[in-house]
């Protein structure tokens, strides 16, 4: 029998030049670039390009990006219909997962590999489109349609709440969009380069990847965070309900990640933007001191703040409502996806791994009346 690697833990499936995340300094460089400057200095624009191209755009290559995204923004109207007609009924991971899936059927070429990166671009301006209408649909107003002349976050938040953010508001929604980009191998993007690596079109490959990003231990997490910090309810309460939750031996949503030692890097920014948005936000104290008891009982453990402890309070603070924040933090994973797949695409082999088997062999087929 060979080792079993459960959860592949230590596994390297292959090469990349994307992202790559410190977990001991507790540092990401996204194709090469300090996460830390780009959260603060960069757009979501900028890192699609840099991400695609592995390179920072020219000032004409970066307008070009923009626009292209800006152009491809609105829905096909046969998508539209299935958000308008399931919003109600649907979970908004289930709807964008269609939806994405859904846009196949009007691409003329979905199977051409061509230009991957190209195709994805479509998806990917298209996909805060999708949450947006369903947000309106499910809160019973009109959806917006998106504008020309706005850049990607500052156009979700016009899409989403009808009105033109701040310009705080949309430099916090941009932040969160690059914060969320990238992340090196994990387990939706492997699932997305397990598909393409089968040469399935590039739509499938991202289906995948969003249906791997929706269960809690992923992208899940973020919106359980705020279940969790709500049932705290006050920073005073903290110490107890950690108390309880580690003699519990339960996991605390929020906490805890494969490549970390230490402090996810992405907190800090959260944080940041929490604190310039609303200093008073109702669940940031909450989130500091569940913080400081987690860290306090399990830090030795090696479990530390992972990004989605403060992702959800700064989404509340812009207006989104919880059962949307995965879908965020995929419409802003799918850059790292795409980039991923083209990745994989360039120098494709079939991922094809094994398991032990550990059942009987030889057993004797008796016919269904005779048993
Ligand atoms: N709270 C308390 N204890 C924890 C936590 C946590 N959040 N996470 C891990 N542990 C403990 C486990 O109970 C286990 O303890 P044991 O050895 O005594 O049994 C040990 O740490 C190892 O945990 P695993 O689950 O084996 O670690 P793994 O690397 O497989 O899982 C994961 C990583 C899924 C992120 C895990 O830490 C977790 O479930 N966290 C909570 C969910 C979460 O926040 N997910 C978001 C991840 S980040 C992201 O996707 C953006």
């Amino acid at each position: 029998m060979d080792e079993v690697k459960k959860g592949l833990e230590g596994v390297v499936v292959d090469e990349s030049r994307v992202c790559m995340v410190d977990g001991d300094e507790g540092k990401i460089w996204y194709a090469g670039y300090d996460m830390d400057d780009l959260a603060r200095e960069s757009s979501y624009e900028e890192l699609l390009f840099l991400l695609w191209n592995d390179r920072l755009p020219t000032a004409d290559e970066l307008d070009g990006i923009r626009t292209e995204v800006q152009e491809r923004r609105a829905l096909p109207d046969g998508v539209a219909e299935v958000i308008d007609r399931e919003a109600e009924r649907t979970g908004p991971m289930d709807l964008l997962r269609t939806s994405v899936s859904a846009l196949a059927s009007y691409d003329d070429e979905p199977n051409d590999l061509e230009d991957p990166a190209d195709k994805c671009l479509g998806v990917v301006a298209k996909m805060p489109t999708v949450i947006a209408r369903a947000h309106r649909v499910r809160e019973g107003k009109d959806p917006v349609e998106p504008r020309d002349d706005l850049g990607h976050a500052a156009n979700f938040l016009y899409m989403l709440n009808g009105q033109e953010p701040s310009e705080g508001e949309a430099s916090a929604m941009d932040s969160t969009f690059i914060l969320y980009a990238e992340h090196g191998m994990n387990a939706s993007t492997f699932s997305a380069c397990v598909t393409a690596s089968t040469l399935a079109n590039v739509y499938s490959s991202m289906t995948s990847a969003v249906g791997t990003l929706q269960g809690p231990l992923h992208g899940g997490a973020t919106e359980t965070v705020i279940d969790m910090l709500e049932d705290v309810g006050d920073a005073s309460n903290a110490e107890s309900y950690v108390e309880e939750k580690v003699s519990n031996k339960e996991k605390l949503p929020g906490f805890g990640h494969r490549v970390y030692n230490t402090v996810d890097p992405r907190c800090a920014h959260f944080k940041r933007h929490i604190e310039e948005i609303n200093p008073d936000a109702e669940l940031l104290g909450v989130a500091d001191a569940v913080r400081d008891e987690v860290e306090a009982r399990l830090g030795d453990k090696g479990i530390w703040p992972n990004t989605d402890l403060y992702s959800g309070t700064l989404y509340r603070e812009l207006g989104i409502p919880a059962p949307f924040y995965t879908t965020l933090f995929a419409a802003s994973r799918a850059a790292g996806w795409s980039a991923h797949i083209a990745e994989q695409l360039e120098d494709n082999r079939i991922m094809r791994p094994r398991v032990n088997f550990v059942g009987e062999t030889g057993r004797e087929y008796v016919p269904v009346d005779e048993r």
